[in-house]
């Protein structure tokens, strides 16, 4: 009877081990979010001033580093050259922004890097990492900013894209307030939407039917 007992707690404790695990390896937060504030961390510690979040941007930014997907070099950088003409015949589109606020792109910065970095790793090591990229990043005229991050077991790729529309909240404006978009992989900036990794979802089922097994281990056990 104590043999049973004891073979009845082990299988809920492993259960309950694995259910930890499952749900802790979820990524929560958004990254792109993050890398924003990263960005206007350092411009205001140049005195420029702060640029504001769009997600119609942001979601244009993803896009991006999804046509991206597959294109980093074993040394970490990234060779994808998107036409020109995907940002108002595709990424626009895709993301529901109303054409007529489409305002003009001012700088992209892409990267990748086959390991996972966080935002502020990322911002220095992956995207910032010469004068180039500096100018762009600290350039007066910008007054909007969308990031957008994909990650997948091709590495993480990160975009950012900046513009200069003069009417601030008025561009990249997202029909329905963005409620349409099917966001299947990773994340953009500007919205709370939690990034997803793009593989399927563990379903709260899935818990349901560990507990459901381990109770079930127990019954047999016991008769
Ligand atoms: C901004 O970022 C660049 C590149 O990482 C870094 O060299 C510079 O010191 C940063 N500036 C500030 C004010 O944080
Ligand atoms: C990285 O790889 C690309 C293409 O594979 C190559 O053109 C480039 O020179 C490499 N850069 C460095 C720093 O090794
Ligand atoms: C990705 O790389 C392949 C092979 O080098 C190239 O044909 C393709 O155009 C690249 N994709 C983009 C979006 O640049
Ligand atoms: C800043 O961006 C604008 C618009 O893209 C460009 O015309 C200008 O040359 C840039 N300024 C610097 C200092 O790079
Ligand atoms: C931008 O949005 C804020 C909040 O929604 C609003 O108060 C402000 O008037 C808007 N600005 C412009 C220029 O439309």
């Amino acid at each position: 009877m104590m043999e049973k007992k004891l073979g009845c707690f082990q299988w809920i404790a492993l259960c309950s081990l694995l259910l930890a695990s499952v749900v802790s390896s979820k990524h929560h937060g958004n990254p792109a979010n993050d890398l924003v504030d990263v960005i206007n961390k350092n411009r205001t510690g140049q005195r420029l001033k702060q640029l504001n979040t769009s997600p119609g941007l942001g979601c244009m930014a993803l896009q991006y580093a999804e046509q991206c997907n597959g294109n980093c070099t074993s040394n970490n950088t990234l060779n994808c050259h998107p036409p020109e003409d995907d940002f108002t015949e595709v990424f626009a589109p895709n993301c529901g922004v109303e054409l007529p606020t489409l305002g003009t792109i001012s700088g992209l910065i892409v990267g990748c890097q086959h390991k996972y970095l966080e935002p502020l790793e990322t911002f220095s090591h992956v995207l910032v990492r010469d004068k180039k990229t500096l100018s762009l990043l600290s350039n007066k005229t910008h007054s909007e900013v969308g990031v957008g991050m994909i990650r997948t077991h091709k590495g993480s790729y990160w975009c950012v894209l900046f513009s200069s529309s003069s009417h601030t909240n008025s561009s990249f404006v997202l029909e329905a307030l963005g409620h349409g978009i099917k966001q299947k992989k990773g994340c953009f900036s500007g919205t709370s939407t939690p990034c997803s990794s793009g593989r399927k979802k563990t379903s709260p089922f899935f818990g349901s039917i560990l507990i459901m097994f381990s109770l079930y281990i127990c019954l047999v056990q016991d008769f």
